[in-house]
């Protein structure tokens, strides 16, 4: 199976690219996009253009569209991109194919962010061609915000590469530098309390588990929807270091060009 086709059938089964547990993906998402956002509001005073690299269903994108003033949005695959257009669309956000991709010229973005996509390029080349690729792309000080699965334990499925905090960075040093390195649980392990009480309501429940049933479609998109209403009001959506070492969890790598 492709990357592409991969993902083009998490999208029928689920009506998006993440978690499979509907529950799951709510209350994760959320956090994600509130922090990310609240990273690149806090430490970037202007961000004119950004890309958004393997957009999935475009809800970066959206989230941040109302902060910046062009983003291009930009996934392996077209049906995901077709489903990010009607959900997520903005006037400011352009959603292209990866060949349009590899047409944009150089020193086009003052930022570049790509969440949870490079730990499914398996293949190394690949993801150094990318990287290169991301570093032409940038104007001069420009950066990239890279938020990926990391483990100690090394190893690999057909769609996924997992691998340390220090190899993260060691395929980045060559043309880029770390600015800022966070390490993470996945927010539900850090929020443990908060996500089980909220993964036991009844309504949680029944919501994931018609989500699982009805496959990708309208009917999962409401469930989705209810679900987010039924997040925790008080919840303090924070990037929190993890203390203390962590086997496996999420790393945030904010990195400047290295203007050589
Ligand atoms: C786990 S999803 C993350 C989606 C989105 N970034 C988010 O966080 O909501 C991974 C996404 O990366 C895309 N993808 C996988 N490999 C890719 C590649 N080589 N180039 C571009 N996109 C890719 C998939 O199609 C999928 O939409």
């Amino acid at each position: 199976m492709s990357n592409s086709t991969y993902w083009k059938q998490r999208l029928k089964k689920h009506g998006h690219t993440g978690w499979g547990n509907a529950a799951v993906y709510v209350f994760d998402q959320k956090y994600r996009l509130d922090v990310i956002k609240k990273f690149i509001l806090d430490n970037f005073s202007k961000v004119a253009t950004a890309l958004d690299y393997g957009c999935g269903v475009g809800d970066f994108a959206k989230c941040l569209s109302p902060n910046i003033e062009r983003i291009v949005a930009v996934d392996i695959d077209q049906s995901i991109l077709d489903v990010a257009k009607v959900n997520n669309s903005a006037d400011n956000i352009d959603y292209i194919s990866q060949d349009d991709f590899f047409k944009i010229g150089k020193d086009s973005f003052d930022l570049i962010y790509t969440v949870t996509v490079l730990q499914h390029v398996t293949n190394k080349e690949d993801l150094l061609s990318l990287i290169e690729k991301f570093n032409e792309l940038l104007k001069k000080n420009g950066h990239l915000l890279v938020y990926e699965s990391f483990s100690n334990k090394n190893g690999q499925s057909f769609y996924q590469r997992t691998q340390s905090v220090a190899e993260w960075e060691r395929i980045f040093s060559e043309l880029f530098y770390v600015k800022y390195k966070i390490i993470t649980r996945k927010s539900f392990e850090d929020f443990k309390s908060e996500f089980l009480a909220f993964q036991r309501k009844p309504a949680v429940r029944m919501l994931s588990r018609i989500s699982n049933i009805v496959g990708g479609g309208i009917a999962n998109r409401i469930c989705l929807s209810w679900l987010k209403i039924l997040l925790p009001k008080q919840l303090k959506f924070e990037l929190r270091a993890s203390h203390g070492d962590i086997e496996s969890g999420m790393v945030l790598l904010v990195m400047e060009k290295r203007n050589v």
